[in-house]
């Protein structure tokens, strides 16, 4: 049986520049797609995988987000009083328990690699997730419970992947694949941000990962790649060196919430699924006389 995972690690020390002003007094993490924050889409998908405990790695001015998680006693006894005791319920059951969350912070904006690595005492020695929260999942079920159940059949590391255009390759982690195994496959090499024309395939990593706790090791000692930050993808190229290493391949859709079009992408797909908007923006849409 393999070890199973309980802990997710959620990067949220970003600064959000893309969004600015947006982003200039609100974490990026806090932007809402439809009625939710962003970071609220991922730690729902950690959950509904059968996370036990997140951790997220913070930085300067996102207090916003615990604040976010915690339990808002003012709100819940207002709205009871109110006799909205079914949204007090949802908000109720949507909160982490007692225990459940963790917030450490990165200090310097030192990559994605260090980030995960701030987190190291809080995971310990077992395996764990990671999910970057501008990548917003759309599936059924979601995407880490994609990966948990190839987890249970191949173990090893995993990360999700999923099929881009040759034109933004140059954006993303990029993999090389070998043999299928279940619902997984292998990976046989990957690089962070190819320049353009020079990219393996066309699969790109996602922002969801199922690694082991050796990978915290190598984060210790990794020298700086891509962009002059510490990147998880050359740490994750070391890994797979001496450990088992699959892709799984996301059946939904990823919105990149990092990028103005992905959010707005997402936004307009998600209020496609919401009942109480979505009439009213398909008659929006289909009325644009473009
Ligand atoms: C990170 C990873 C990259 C991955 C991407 C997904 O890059 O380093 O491999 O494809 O997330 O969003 P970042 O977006 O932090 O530059």
């Amino acid at each position: 049986m393999v070890k199973p995972v309980r802990k997710a690690v959620i990067p949220v020390a970003g600064l959000g520049t893309r969004f600015l002003p947006a982003t200039k007094a609100t974490p990026k993490e806090m932007l809402t797609v439809v009625d939710r924050p962003v970071v609220q889409y991922c730690v729902d998908e950690a959950f509904e995988a059968g996370i036990e405990h997140v951790i997220f790695v913070t930085g300067r001015g996102k207090g916003l987000i615990e604040d976010h998680f915690d339990y808002q006693y003012e709100l819940d006894s207002t709205l009871r009083s109110r006799g909205k005791e079914a949204a007090a319920d949802k908000l109720d059951a949507e909160t982490p328990g007692a225990g459940q969350v963790s917030f450490t912070r990165q200090q310097k904006p030192l990559g994605l690699g260090h980030a995960v690595w701030c987190a190291r005492d809080i995971v310990g020695d077992e395996p764990f997730a990671v999910l970057l929260p501008d990548m917003v999942m759309d599936g059924e079920p979601g995407c880490l419970k994609q990966m948990m159940d190839a987890y249970e059949e191949v173990g090893g590391n995993i990360i999700s992947l999923q099929e881009t255009s040759p034109e933004l390759t140059h954006k993303y982690g990029i993999v090389s694949t070998g043999e299928e195994k279940g619902k997984a496959f292998e990976i046989t090499g990957m690089v962070e941000k190819p320049a353009p024309g020079t990219a393996p395939s066309n699969l790109y990593i996602n922002g969801r990962y199922i690694l082991q706790p050796g990978l915290m090791e190598l984060l210790a000692n990794q020298s700086t790649g891509a962009g002059g930050e510490i990147q998880l993808t050359d740490a994750m190229l070391t890994m797979m060196e001496t450990e088992p290493f699959y892709g799984v391949s996301f059946n939904g859709r990823t919105y990149d919430c990092g990028s103005k079009f992905g959010f707005l992408e997402a936004n307009i797909m998600l209020a496609l699924k919401h009942d109480d908007v979505r009439d009213e923006v398909r008659e929006l849409i289909a009325s644009l006389d473009l």
